[in-house]
């Protein structure tokens, strides 16, 4: 696939046909994956990919902390508040989904079904975790962020879909302990991944984007 095509394709998917996808093709996806830049190439990028009951395992452990109200543990903190212009996009794309969906996302009951769904990775057959030593600097979680991308363009160019979830974390703690990722470790994101349904119309919906002249100054 061209990677014009790519980028302007790939969008988030929140529903997937419960077929897992093949050891071979996931490690096709990794291996594309691993050649993003990193500072000093670096590669600050630990990953887990959790399939079957493993992943259904961490995910009823997630809904069940949920449901009994035990504290976030993530390790990178939640945005507070927001320059004007991203609260404007983030705005925008409240309005176009409610539009979309008649639901209300910033409804507080949504909050836990949204999590639900989050922690259910969707119903993907997949789940993966992106870690990093927490000793690493602000360039390592950038480094880690072009991975993620590279991650989900490699996917989508192979006919998989993915959705990134910060959701996916709140719970990092007990999911680094699930996994058995030793202290001194952060836990970065998530991600769901699978072969996207087609006809579910959550996946059709295409999030906007600012126009160029909106965040560019040219110079000359
Ligand atoms: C760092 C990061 C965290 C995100 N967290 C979540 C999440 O927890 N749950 C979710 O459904 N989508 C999550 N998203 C997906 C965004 O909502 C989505 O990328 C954005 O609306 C643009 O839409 P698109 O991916 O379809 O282009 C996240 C995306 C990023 C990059």
């Amino acid at each position: 696939m061209e990677a014009s095509r790519c980028l302007q394709e790939r969008k988030s998917i929140r529903v997937f046909k419960p077929e897992p996808v093949p050891r071979a093709l996931l490690e096709e996806v990794l291996e594309l994956a691993r050649w993003s830049p990193s500072y000093k190439n670096s590669q600050p990028w630990e990953v887990v990919v959790l399939s079957g009951e493993q992943k259904e395992a961490l995910s009823r452990e997630m809904i069940r902390l949920l449901e009994a109200n035990v504290p976030k543990s993530a390790d990178l903190a939640a945005p507070q508040s927001w320059p004007p212009t991203q609260e404007a996009n983030i705005s925008q794309l409240y309005t176009s989904r409610q539009e979309a969906t008649g639901v209300d996302l910033q409804d507080p009951q949504l909050i836990k079904k949204t999590k639900k769904a989050n922690f259910s990775f969707y119903g993907a057959p997949h789940a993966i975790y992106l870690f990093q030593d927490n000793s690493l600097s602000q360039w390592s979680l950038f480094d880690l962020g072009l991975f993620a991308q590279s991650l989900m363009l490699a996917a989508h160019s192979k006919g998989l879909g993915t959705v990134p979830q910060a959701f996916a974390t709140d719970y990092a703690r007990e999911i680094k302990e699930f996994l058995a990722i030793p202290a001194g470790k952060r836990l970065v994101l998530g991600l769901s991944l699978g072969y996207p349904d087609p006809e579910a119309s959550l996946n059709k919906l295409r999030t906007e984007r600012m126009e160029v002249e909106k965040f560019v100054r040219w110079l000359e």
